[in-house]
C-alpha cells in the first residue's frame, strides 16, 4: 500500500452482528446453572459496619449465599489485609472487597446475595439490614482543595520553563479558574462479570473489561492460578469510555463466591452502581494564569489543576499535559494535585485528563483573544508550535494549521463577529467558537496470527478487545490493504484471552498497536506467499522477483503482465498446504524518542442562545482530525460522531451531583444525569486531513478515540461567549447559568 493511496471506506464489519443481535455482550452468554449476584452496598460515605442482618436474606427462596466480610474466602493473592490501607497507583490492585467492616465510600459493597434467579437475589438483597457507625466524611473537593498532594510519578511532577511568573508583567494578563463536574461514563451496558469454575484451578470468564489480557493477569494474580488456567472472553462491548481499563474489586469479588459455590456466577451491576463502583471522571478545579504582548504573542503560562482522588488509591490523569507543548510560549509552568477524598476511586474517561485539561487551557485562550481584539484562530497561529517546546524536539506529524483552515471553511467561520451578542435570529443569539485537542500517539507491543485457506480466505487473529469503535473493521481494512484479499473474505477473531497477545484498548493505541502488528504479520505472509509463487512448478510468475508482484482482488498479478495471475489459494493448493500461517511479535521502533508523536484535532460549534430562557443548543459542528492516514474512514468518522456527542454533554448537560451532607450522589440514573440524546446533536461534519505520519507505524495511522473529544466543550463555551459576551467556566453550561448571567 502506498502512502497515497486512501483505505477504502468498507461497512463496519461487525454491524449486521450488532444490529440483529447476533453479537453476544458477556451478560448475554448462557452457562446452565447459572446463578446471580446483587450487590449490597453502603449508604454511608465513611465509617464502619456495627451489625449487619443476613439471616433472613439467606432464608429467603432460592438463596444460595450471602457473603459478607465474615464470611467471604480469602482470596490468597490479595495482601489483605492492609489492602484497604495501601495506596496504591490509577489502576492498580484497589481496595478488597469484603474483607473487612471499614466504609471508605457510599455505594462501596458490602454483602453479595447470590440466588438462583435475578428476581429472587434482588429480593433478598432488600433484607439485609445494616448498621454503621459512622465517621465525618469529605466529599467535597472546593472545601479541601489545600489538602492537595503532588501525586507520584515523573509524568505528574511540577513542570517549569523559563521563568512562568513573567506573565505577570505582561502587557494583557488573564487570570481565570475553571471547574469540571463528576461525570460518568454511562455506555448502554451495565458493568459486571459471568464466572464459571470448570476446575478447581481453572475458570472460565465473560466480562465487561477492555482488556481479557489485563483481567486475565488480574485473577490469576488474585487466585494464584496459572494464566493459561483463566480464560476471559470479551469480544464484544456496549461501551466502554474507560470503565472497563481496570479490574474492579466485585469482579474479583464474583470469582472467589463463584469458586466457594462451585457454580456459574453473574453479576451485572445496576444503573444506579454504576455511579459509584466503576469510576467516573474526577472533579477537577484548574486555573489558567496567561500573558501575553500586544502583538498577541504568548509570554507566560501557569496552568495549576486539582482533582479528587480516593483516600484508598491515587487516581492521576494527564490534565496539565497539553499546556506544555501545544503553544510556543517561553515560560511555562504546571502543577496537579489531587485531594483524597471519601468517594469510590475515579478512572479514565474517554479524553481523559487531557479532555479535562483542554476545557480550561482552550477557554482561556479565547479569553485572551477576546482581550486582545483577535481572532481566536489567528490568536492560535501566532503561537503556533512548529517543534516540540516541551521535549524540544520535531513533531513526527502535524498539519494544524491545514485543520484549523478546512474547519473554519466547513462551519463558516467568515460569518463569526469577534465583537460578542452581534448575530441574532429573532430571539436566539448565535455564536461560534472553536477549540484545539491534542493526545499522545504511540505504538506499543502487540501479536497477531493471520491464517490464508486455500478457498483465499484470510483469518486474523489478535485478543484485542473492541469496546465499540470498530476495531474489526480497521483490522479487516488494513489486511486488505497489505494482501489486496477482498474484505468479505477477511475474517477478524478478536476478544479471547487464548488468542495472540494484545494490549488493553485504551488510549487511542490500538489501531496503530495492533493494526501495525497485523500490518507486520500480513506482510510477511505476503513475503512467504510472493516466494511460493515464483518457485512453484508451473508457475506464471517463473524467474521474476516478489517486488514483480501485485496483490489485488485475491489475485497475485505479475506487475508488468496483469494477465499473468493466480488466485493467493491456489499457490496454497499447489504447494499441497491446507493453510499458510504467519505469527509474529511486533512493536514501535527508536522514532518514537526522536519524535513527539501527536494526534490534533480542532472543533468549531456554532450554537443558539436563548437569553430568555436559557438554553443553549449546539446548531452546528465540525471537528477535523489530523490523524494520521486513516485506516477506516467510516467508523472513523463515527469515532468523530461518538466524541463530539460526548463533548455536548460535556459542555452543556452531564454533571453528577453530590449531596455533600450525606456523601452521595443525588442523580445517579439516566433521567437526572443526562447524557445527550438525539435531539440534543445537531448534524456533525468531520474531516480528516488522512495524511500518513511517517514515523508512527507502517501505515502512517496516529489514534483518535481521545482527541474527537477533547476539546469539544471549550468550543461550545467559547461559541457560548461569542453569542452572548458572557463566559461561563464552570460545566456544564446549563440554563440556569445562562439566565443569571445573560438576561
Ligand atoms: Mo479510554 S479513557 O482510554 O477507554
Amino acid at each position: 500500500m502506498k502512502n497515497d493511496e486512501k483505505s477504502p471506506a468498507i461497512n463496519r464489519v461487525d454491524g449486521r452482528l450488532k444490529v440483529t443481535g447476533g453479537a453476544k455482550y458477556f451478560a448475554e452468554f448462557e452457562i446452565p446453572g447459572t446463578t446471580y449476584c446483587v450487590l449490597v452496598t453502603s449508604t454511608i460515605a465513611r465509617g464502619s459496619i456495627a451489625s449487619m442482618e443476613t439471616k433472613k436474606a439467606e432464608g429467603a427462596p432460592g438463596v444460595l449465599a450471602v457473603f459478607t466480610n465474615l464470611n467471604l474466602p480469602k482470596i490468597p493473592g490479595l495482601n489483605t489485609p492492609e489492602g484497604n490501607n495501601a495506596k496504591k497507583p490509577s489502576g492498580g490492585e484497589t481496595y478488597q472487597m469484603l474483607t473487612d467492616k471499614k466504609i471508605l465510600f457510599a455505594g462501596q459493597p458490602i454483602a453479595m446475595v447470590i440466588a438462583d434467579t435475578l428476581e429472587r437475589a434482588q429480593y433478598a438483597a432488600t433484607l439485609v439490614k445494616t448498621t454503621y457507625s459512622k465517621q465525618p466524611h469529605q466529599t467535597d473537593l472546593e472545601k479541601h482543595k489545600a489538602k492537595g498532594v503532588m501525586p507520584q510519578g515523573e509524568r505528574n511532577a511540577d513542570y517549569k520553563r523559563g521563568n512562568p511568573d513573567t506573565y505577570k508583567t505582561a502587557p494583557v494578563v488573564l487570570e481565570a479558574s475553571y471547574t469540571l463536574p463528576i461525570e460518568v461514563h454511562n455506555p448502554m451496558e451495565l458493568h459486571g462479570i459471568l464466572v464459571n469454575w470448570t476446575a478447581d484451578d481453572q475458570v472460565m470468564i465473560y466480562a465487561k473489561t477492555q482488556g481479557v489480557q489485563m483481567t486475565q493477569k488480574a485473577v490469576a494474580k488474585a487466585f494464584k492460578l496459572d494464566e493459561k488456567n483463566v480464560h476471559v472472553h470479551t469480544e464484544f462491548m456496549g461501551g466502554g469510555f474507560g470503565m472497563g481499563l481496570k479490574t474492579w474489586p466485585q469482579e474479583i469479588a464474583v470469582v472467589a463466591a463463584a469458586k466457594k459455590l462451585r457454580k456459574p456466577v453473574k453479576l451485572v451491576v445496576s444503573r444506579d452502581q454504576m455511579f459509584t463502583m466503576v469510576g467516573h471522571r474526577p472533579y477537577t478545579t484548574q486555573t489558567i494564569s496567561m500573558g501575553a504582548d500586544k502583538a498577541g504573542k504568548l509570554v507566560g503560562i501557569v496552568h495549576e489543576a486539582t482533582a479528587e482522588t480516593a483516600s484508598y488509591e491515587d487516581f492521576t490523569e494527564s490534565t496539565v499535559g497539553m499546556t506544555k507543548f501545544i503553544y510556543d510560549c517561553p515560560n511555562v509552568s504546571t502543577t496537579y494535585r489531587i485531594v483524597p477524598l471519601d468517594r469510590g476511586v475515579p478512572i479514565w474517561m474517554r479524553g481523559p485528563g487531557e479532555a479535562t485539561g483542554a476545557f480550561a487551557l482552550e477557554s482561556a485562550m479565547d479569553e485572551m483573544a477576546a482581550k486582545l481584539n483577535l481572532d481566536p484562530i489567528e490568536f492560535r497561529l501566532r503561537n503556533y508550535a512548529e517543534t516540540d517546546p516541551e521535549k524540544n524536539r520535531p513533531f513526527s506529524s502535524k498539519h494544524l494549521k491545514e485543520a484549523y483552515q478546512l474547519g473554519a471553511d466547513k462551519i463558516g467561520w467568515s460569518k463569526r463577529k469577534n465583537e460578542p451578542g452581534a448575530l441574532r435570529d429573532g430571539e436566539w443569539l448565535i455564536g461560534y467558537g472553536m477549540s484545539s485537542g491534542t493526545f499522545n500517539a504511540s505504538r506499543g507491543q502487540a501479536s497477531a496470527k493471520v491464517i490464508l485457506n486455500q478457498d483465499g480466505s484470510l483469518v486474523i487473529q489478535s485478543a484485542v478487545t473492541d469496546i465499540g469503535p470498530g476495531t474489526g473493521t480497521a483490522m479487516v481494512s488494513i489486511a486488505h490493504d497489505v494482501l489486496g484479499i477482498p474484505v468479505g473474505r477477511i475474517k477478524f477473531e478478536m476478544g479471547d484471552t487464548t488468542l495472540p497477545k494484545a494490549p488493553t484498548q485504551g488510549g487511542s493505541t490500538i489501531t496503530s498497536t495492533v493494526g501495525s502488528a497485523v500490518y507486520d504479520t500480513c506482510t510477511a505472509l505476503k513475503t512467504s506467499l510472493a516466494a511460493l509463487a515464483i518457485a512453484q512448478g508451473n508457475s506464471p510468475f517463473m524467474g521474476s522477483k516478489a517486488e514483480d508482484l501485485v496483490f489485488e482482488d485475491g489475485m497475485i498479478q505479475l506487475k508488468g503482465d496483469r494477465k499473468k495471475k493466480l488466485p493467493v489459494g491456489d499457490v496454497l493448493k499447489a504447494n499441497n498446504l491446507p493453510t499458510l500461517d504467519r505469527a509474529l511479535d511486533s512493536k514501535g521502533g527508536p522514532e518514537q524518542e526522536t519524535y513527539s508523536m501527536y494526534s490534533f484535532s480542532v472543533h468549531f460549534a456554532e450554537v443558539r442562545v436563548n437569553p430568555v430562557t436559557g438554553v443553549v443548543r449546539v446548531s452546528n459542528a465540525v471537528s477535523v482530525a489530523d490523524s494520521g492516514r486513516i485506516v477506516s474512514p467510516k467508523t472513523a468518522a463515527s469515532q468523530m460522531i461518538g466524541g463530539v456527542t460526548g463533548g455536548i454533554g460535556m459542555a452543556l448537560t452531564e454533571e453528577a451531583v453530590l449531596d455533600h451532607r450525606f456523601g452521595r450522589l443525588v442523580n445517579n440514573n439516566l433521567a437526572d444525569y443526562h447524557v445527550p440524546v438525539s435531539a440534543d446533536v445537531p448534524h456533525i461534519d468531520t474531516i480528516f486531513i488522512d495524511k500518513p505520519d511517517p514515523y508512527i507505524n507502517p501505515m502512517g495511522a496516529k489514534g483518535m478515540g481521545e482527541i474527537a473529544l477533547i476539546g469539544f466543550a471549550a468550543a461550545v463555551a467559547n461559541a457560548v461567549y461569542n453569542a452572548t459576551g458572557q463566559r461561563i467556566r464552570d460545566l456544564p453550561i446549563t440554563p440556569d447559568k445562562v439566565i443569571k448571567r445573560v438576561a
